[in-house]
């Protein structure tokens, strides 16, 4: 696959119910989300609350919790969910013959490489 998606690597690379970041030069790091469902999933890593990083909370079905304050945050739609309010960008992701690709246009000049 080529085109407009970008190979980040084999989807092995992150457990289930971890995340992994991908630094951007020149833009907002990414968390990189796979679910204990075998989902993954791609979110700007910072929280809408106060920046907190989303890669390093608990990831439950499709919802991670902020690490720093516990916000839960959908990991499908970036928004925060019950009373809480804001959105986080999430970045178009596919899973193609076991290997993970972003949308390139979503992420600016990224290193093809998880950190
Ligand atoms: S920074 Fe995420 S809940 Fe406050």
């Amino acid at each position: 696959m080529h085109g407009d998606w970008l190979d980040i690597g084999p989807k092995t690379q992150i457990e289930p119910g971890t995340a992994r970041t991908l630094p951007v030069e020149g833009g907002e790091e990414i968390a990189v989300f796979h679910t204990m469902r075998g989902e993954f999933f791609a979110l700007v890593n910072a929280c809408p609350h106060k920046q907190g990083p989303l890669s390093q909370g608990i990831v439950h079905g499709d919802v991670v919790t902020c690490p720093l304050h516990n916000w839960n945050i959908s990991l499908r739609s970036g928004n925060a969910l019950g009373a809480d309010e804001g959105c986080v960008p999430t970045i178009p992701l596919r899973v193609d013959a076991g290997r993970i690709y972003l949308k390139r246009s979503a992420v600016l000049s990224p290193r093809a490489v998880l950190a």
